[in-house]
C-alpha cells in the first residue's frame, strides 16, 4: 500500500514539474515580443536592457492585456493564436495610452472646427497619387456625417491632414518595418499626418486584392487612419474600424466608432455666444443638494438597462425619470452630484399618489408642467407647485392620457402626444391649434409610441426603448444616421454588443 502511494506521489510530482516548465516557457515573450508589448502600451517604458526590465508577472499581465484588447481569452499564456498577433499586419499607433481612461474611445481632442482640409502628398509605387486621392475622399465620407464634418481637398500648401507614403525611418521617430506588420500610422489633431508604409504592396480595393495576403487594401487602412487623424484611439471591439489589427473589407463604421465621433465632435456643440452667463444663472435655479443620494437603495433602477419613463430638458439640464426617481445630467453622460433623487423631493408639492412621471415639459416662461392621469400640476422655475388642474383645460379630450409632451423651439408650440396621435398647443394664445390631433406618421421615421421627446442644444430628439432619433424640423423626419443607443450616448453606460442592434430601424 505504502509503496504504491509513494509511486503515485512521485508521478504527480513529475507531472507538476513538467507542467510548470511548459507554463514558464510559454509565458516568456521573446525580446521582439516584449518590445511589441512595450511599443503598443501594454508594458511601461523600460530603462536599459529590455531582457532585465520586467518581472515574469508584469510580462504575463501585459500579455493578458494584449489578449483582452484583441478579443482573445485573457489567459496570460502565449499560445499560438496569441503569438500570431505579433506577426499580424496592423496599425503602428499605441493601443493603450499612458493614462488609461474608463471609456476607451476618447483620445485627446477633435479639430475644434467643422471644415477640415486634407492633402495627398504622394502615392506609392503600386497606387498612384490620383487613386489615393479618390480613395481618401471615399474614406473621409465614411466619417464626415458622424461629426457633422466637411473635408476640403488642397493641392498645395499645408493641410490639416497630410497623407504620404514613406518607408523605414522617415523622420518622425516612428520608423516603418519593411513589408508586413506595421502598415501605417497617423497622428491625432492638431498634427493630423497619415503615413503609409511604402514597403507594402498597396491595393485599391478590388476583390482579388482583398483575398491576397501580400496585398494591403489602402481603403481599409485609410478609413482606420482617418479615425486617428480625427482624434480617435484604438478600440478593443473587433468589428470596429478602430480595432488595431488589419481587417478587410471595411464597409461601414461600427457603433463604437460612431460613439467616439459623437463624443469628439457633437458633444461640444453649444448654442451661440452669450449663452454661458445665462446658463450659469439658470442652473442655480435647479434644486441643489449637498447630500448625495443613498445609492444603497435596493430598488434603484439601472438606467443602463434602458428603462425609463421619460426624459426632458429642464433649465438646460437633462432630467431622466424612472419610477419614483429622477436623474439630472449637466450634459450627456455627466451626472449632477446628488442624483438620483426621489421625484417628491424635487417637485415640492407633487401629490404622493403620482408615483411616476411620463409627460413633463418646460413652458416658455420656464414653469414646469407634469401630466398624470387626467390632471396636471404646474411648478415654478424653482420647482414649487403653483397651480393644478385638469388636462382638459389644454383642450385635450377628457379620456386622453398623455404619453409625452415637449415644447418645440422651432415654432414655440407645445406638442402633446398620446400614443400615435399628437396635439399642438399655442402657449401665447393659451389654446389648442386647429386641425389636431394628427397621426404620428406625419413625423417620418419616428416610431410610436415615443417615450420621450425633448429639445437639447437646439435639436429635437425622440426616444423609444433603447434607441433615440434626432429630428430634422425642416424635412419633418428623423435625421439619416439615427437611431443610436440611448444609454451609451446620454447616460454614462459602457458600450455593449447589444447596442449595435439599435443602429437600424428594423424592429426584428
Ligand atoms: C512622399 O512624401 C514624403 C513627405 O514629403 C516623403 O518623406 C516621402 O519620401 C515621399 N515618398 C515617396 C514614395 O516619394
Ligand atoms: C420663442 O419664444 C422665445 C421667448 O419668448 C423667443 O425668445 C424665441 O425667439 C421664440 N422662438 C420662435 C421660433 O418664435
Ligand atoms: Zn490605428
Ligand atoms: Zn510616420
Amino acid at each position: 500500500m505504502a509503496a504504491s502511494c509513494s509511486v503515485l506521489c512521485i508521478i504527480v510530482l513529475i507531472l507538476q514539474v513538467k507542467c510548470n516548465t511548459i507554463f514558464l516557457e510559454m509565458n516568456t515573450p521573446t525580446p521582439e515580443e516584449a518590445s511589441f508589448l512595450r511599443r503598443y502600451g501594454y508594458l511601461p517604458e523600460a530603462q536599459g536592457d529590455i531582457d532585465f526590465s520586467y518581472t515574469p508577472q508584469s510580462l504575463a499581465e501585459a500579455v493578458r492585456k494584449m489578449q483582452q484588447f484583441a478579443g482573445l481569452p485573457p489567459t496570460g499564456n502565449l499560445d499560438e493564436e496569441t503569438r500570431s498577433l505579433f506577426k499580424k499586419k496592423r496599425c503602428g499607433v499605441k493601443d493603450i495610452e499612458k493614462s488609461p481612461r474608463s471609456r476607451r474611445y476618447i483620445l485627446q481632442q477633435g479639430w475644434g472646427k467643422k471644415t477640415i482640409t486634407y492633402r495627398v502628398l504622394n502615392g506609392s509605387s503600386t497606387l498612384e497619387k490620383e487613386r489615393v486621392r479618390e480613395l481618401m475622399a471615399l474614406g473621409l465620407a465614411v466619417w464626415a456625417p458622424h461629426g457633422g464634418l466637411r473635408f476640403k481637398q488642397l493641392d498645395d500648401g499645408h493641410a490639416d491632414i497630410q497623407v504620404s507614403f514613406a518607408s523605414k525611418d522617415h523622420g518622425d521617430g516612428f520608423p516603418f518595418d519593411g513589408p508586413g506588420r506595421v502598415v501605417a500610422h497617423a497622428f491625432p489633431p492638431p498634427h493630423g499626418a497619415m503615413h503609409f508604409d511604402d514597403d507594402e504592396v498597396w491595393g485599391d480595393g478590388a476583390d482579388e486584392d482583398i483575398s491576397d495576403d501580400d496585398v494591403t487594401d489602402f481603403f481599409a487602412v485609410a478609413v482606420h487612419e482617418i479615425g486617428h487623424a480625427l482624434g480617435l484611439s484604438h478600440s478593443n471591439v473587433k468589428a470596429s474600424v478602430m480595432y488595431p489589427y488589419y481587417q478587410v473589407p471595411v464597409e461601414k463604421l461600427h457603433m463604437d466608432d460612431i460613439l467616439g465621433m459623437q463624443e469628439l465632435y457633437l458633444k461640444e456643440e453649444l448654442p451661440s455666444s452669450g449663452e454661458s452667463t445665462e446658463r450659469a444663472s439658470r442652473s442655480s435655479l435647479a434644486p441643489h443638494f449637498t447630500q448625495t443620494a443613498d445609492s444603497r437603495e435596493e430598488d434603484l433602477p439601472d438606467l443602463c438597462l434602458s428603462h425609463y419613463d421619460t426624459i426632458q430638458a429642464i433649465h438646460d439640464k437633462i432630467y431622466v425619470f424612472e419610477e419614483e426617481w429622477v436623474w439630472v445630467f449637466r450634459d450627456r453622460r455627466e451626472l449632477e452630484e446628488g442624483y438620483p433623487r426621489r421625484i417628491h423631493d424635487v417637485f415640492i408639492g407633487l401629490p404622493k399618489h403620482v408615483q411616476f412621471i411620463r409627460a413633463i415639459y418646460q413652458k416658455i416662461n420656464g414653469n414646469i408642467v407634469i401630466f398624470s392621469g387626467r390632471n396636471y400640476w404646474e411648478f415654478s422655475r424653482r420647482f414649487r407647485l403653483v397651480r393644478r388642474g385638469r388636462a382638459s383645460e389644454f383642450g385635450l379630450p377628457r379620456r386622453i392620457e398623455l404619453t409625452t409632451a415637449f415644447l418645440s423651439n422651432y415654432n414655440n408650440r407645445t406638442y402633446l402626444i398620446s400614443d400615435d396621435h399628437f396635439w399642438r398647443y399655442d402657449e401665447q394664445r393659451d389654446a389648442m391649434d386647429r386641425g389636431y390631433p394628427k397621426h404620428m406618421a406625419a413625423w417620418r421615421r419616428i416610431p410610436t409610441p415615443v417615450e420621450a421627446a425633448m429639445v437639447w442644444k437646439g435639436d429635437t430628439y425622440f426616444f423609444c426603448g433603447p434607441r433615440f432619433w434626432r429630428f430634422d424640423n425642416e424635412l419633418v423626419e428623423a435625421h439619416e444616421y439615427y437611431p443610436l443607443p440611448t444609454a451609451q450616448v446620454w447616460f454614462p453606460c459602457e458600450p455593449t454588443p447589444e447596442m449595435n442592434k439599435y443602429l437600424t430601424n428594423d424592429e426584428s
